[in-house]
């Protein structure tokens, strides 16, 4: 794990190297969706979602477009971290149900857009009995109409965030996505939803999913705790064992103060490190005519924070990369 660093981490826009990576495995397929997910909230899903969709989007001039798709009832990745109204989870409900066209909020930022969550996910959750019953098949559906936005919009990446409850919606994005990653923070109740899902994605491979485990991201993690996270990585890379991943060996590192300016502000721990410089000009001016100056942020400098995700997405990237090339090698 990298967090100790004492320098302080410079922010860059996403290195150019990374995202050259991204095009050269664009070319060699259709989108590649990652879904988020852990059996216990509060563990960093939606943060992440946010963050990592924002950063690849974001990359400037090579920028990748990204879709994320809201599967949360609550739709905390929607309206608080990306302050998108959203449609109440309307449009995700009528194509698990219905196999209706995906329809996208788009550019919610530059790159990125939505496929809003919310309360109709709810419903559709807790009908999903009678719909299997009745011969309707929510992940045929999800994934049909989701190849077919994909072609139409050529996103290169779609990242997809879940609930912790709800079951038939967990098993319907485990057999569309791609990719797995969970996040966990270091509680036993959370590394014991890590677990749960572990079991349900297992399941859901011996069911034909193709769905690969990504890793496991740390999140909330003091990085003074050395001894304790390095228990941590170790008790989660034994759970992995056999999985043919480890975890990440970058954590997000606990930033309670970013997280509320985050929240309330709507923006991505990237997004803040901007705004955390336009803040300390404004409240500098303010100083220098004596007035004094209201709270804006919590946070003074979210940068170590963005660093991190910057660093994660790199990992990332490095390991779709390196899943990629052994598939394309597979197939020749
Ligand atoms: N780096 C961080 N350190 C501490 N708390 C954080 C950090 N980033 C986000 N949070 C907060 O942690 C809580 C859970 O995050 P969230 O992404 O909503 O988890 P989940 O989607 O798994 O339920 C939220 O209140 C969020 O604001
Ligand atoms: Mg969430």
């Amino acid at each position: 794990m990298n967090n100790g660093s004492k320098s302080r981490p410079r922010v860059s826009p996403i290195g150019a190297r990374v995202l050259a990576t991204f095009s050269r495995m664009t070319m060699s397929g259709p989108a590649r969706a990652i879904l988020v997910a852990n059996q216990k909230g509060g563990v960093g899903k939606s943060t992440t979602v946010a963050a990592v969709a924002e950063m690849i989007a974001s990359g400037g001039r090579r920028g990748r477009r990204v879709l994320v798709v809201d599967g949360e009832p609550q739709a905390n990745v929607t309206v608080e971290d990306l302050g998108v109204s959203g449609d109440r989870g309307q449009s995700l409900a009528q194509t698990l149900q219905y196999g209706a066209p995906l329809i996208p909020v788009r550019d919610v930022r530059s790159n990125l857009d939505v496929i809003p969550g919310g309360p109709q996910l709810a419903v559709v959750g807790a009908g999903a009995h009678l719909m299997a019953e009745n011969g309707i098949n929510m992940a045929t559906n999800f994934e049909t109409q989701l190849a077919a936005l994909c072609d139409v919009e050529g996103y290169d990446l779609v990242i997809i965030d879940s609930g912790p409850g709800d079951v038939p919606l967990l098993d319907t994005y485990l057999s569309t996505a791609n990719y797995l990653l969970i996040p966990t923070r270091d509680d036993q109740a959370s590394l014991g939803g890590v677990e749960r899902l572990a079991r349900r994605f297992w399941r859901a491979r011996q069911g034909g999913a193709s769905i690969q485990l990504l890793g496991v991201l740390l999140f909330d993690v003091n990085p003074r705790a050395v001894k304790r996270n390095q228990e941590v990585f170790d008790q989660v890379t034994e759970m992995l064992e056999g999985s043919g991943t480890t975890p990440f060996d970058i954590t997000i590192r606990s930033a309670p103060a970013a997280a509320v300016d985050m929240r309330t502000l709507h923006k991505t721990a990237g997004e803040l490190v901007a705004l955390a410089q336009d803040d300390r000009r404004w409240r500098l001016s303010k100083l220098k005519d004596k007035q004094n100056p209201d709270r804006a942020m919590w946070t003074s400098d979210p940068s170590a924070l963005a660093a991190d995700y910057q660093e994660l997405v790199r990992q990332i990237v490095a390991r779709l990369v390196d899943y990629e090339s052994r598939r394309v090698g597979e197939r020749v």
